[in-house]
């Protein structure tokens, strides 16, 4: 905290890689710095589709909550946003139901900077952030600008793209036991929608992207198939289940464009609490 009357000084670390400014300069965007670009080209030389990935990590979201709003989810929880790029959850999700509700949520300051993005939606719906570590217990859930936007007494769509092989489990089996926290917590009907990284098809190269998050400072866990599958414990999964984030309904199936499981190397799934 600085002196009385002035805001709270963040340290935005810019010296270090960080996971989100790295996302974001494979995607393109320009809210990266010398350190993310460093440690990105690092991952580029290892794993030379790491911006496909990213691309197609992205394009499943749009489809996976296009599909959702239009099945009539109006309540959108989104933890591990990013840095904003468009177009953002909100505005595929009010695009369809200008009068849905969203709540993003991240724990790095830098995406907390540029959240304003996040919150211009339509008049008719809501959008909120808040600033939190999904790993601490209770820190999402108890959010009073969570409850002052989503009633979790009806139906939400719980979206974890791209978050959880941030979350290593250090022998305690962390990033389950903060999804099967989430899922208590929200009514049947509610969706569970995750991608997660995966070195199941080229174990190698990803071996060698995961030290380099590591050396960043980054703990990164790539999970494989079975791993993924059990964070929907319970729900019912939709078609076609557990498969790659560009294989989950593709728009374009048989697209020559579209990647090789290897380069893609992100599992995708949607599954609704019964
Ligand atoms: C690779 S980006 C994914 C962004 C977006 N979900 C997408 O799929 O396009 C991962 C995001 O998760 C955030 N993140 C990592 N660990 C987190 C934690 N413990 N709590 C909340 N957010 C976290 C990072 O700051 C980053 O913005």
């Amino acid at each position: 905290m600085g002196e009385a009357g002035e805001e709270p000084v963040v340290d935005l670390r810019l010296d270090r890689a960080h996971s989100a400014r790295i996302y974001d300069y494979f995607l393109g965007g320009r809210t990266n710095f010398a350190a993310d670009r460093e440690a990105a080209r690092r991952i580029l030389s290892v794993f030379p589709a790491a911006g496909v990935a990213c691309r197609m990590n992205r394009a499943f979201m749009h489809r996976a909550v296009g599909h959702l709003a239009r099945e009539g989810l109006t309540q959108f929880l989104d933890i591990g946003t990013g840095i904003p790029t468009s177009p953002n959850l909100h505005e595929i999700v009010q695009g369809i139901r200008p009068a849905a509700r969203i709540v993003y949520t991240d724990n790095d300051p830098i995406v907390l900077a540029h959240a304003a993005a996040l919150l211009r939606g339509r008049p008719e719906g809501r959008t909120a952030y808040v600033q939190a570590d999904i790993a601490v217990p209770g820190s999402v859930l108890a959010a009073p600008e969570l409850h002052a936007t989503l009633d979790l007494r009806h139906p939400v769509a719980l979206t974890l793209n791209a978050l959880l092989h941030f979350i290593p489990d250090d022998g305690r089996d962390r990033a389950h036991a903060v999804v099967e926290g989430l899922k208590a917590a929200l009514p049947g009907g509610s969706a569970l929608v995750i991608t997660h990284g995966t070195s199941d098809f080229s174990p190698l190269a990803m071996g060698r992207v995961t030290d380099i998050y590591a050396r960043a400072g980054t703990p990164l866990q790539l999970r494989s198939a079975a791993e993924f599958h059990r964070f929907f414990d319970g729900w019912e999964l939709l078609e076609p289940g557990v498969t790659l984030a560009h294989r989950w309904r593709p728009g374009r199936p048989g697209d020559p464009g579209l990647p090789t499981a290897a380069e893609a190397a992100c599992y995708a799934a949607i599954a609704r609490k019964p």
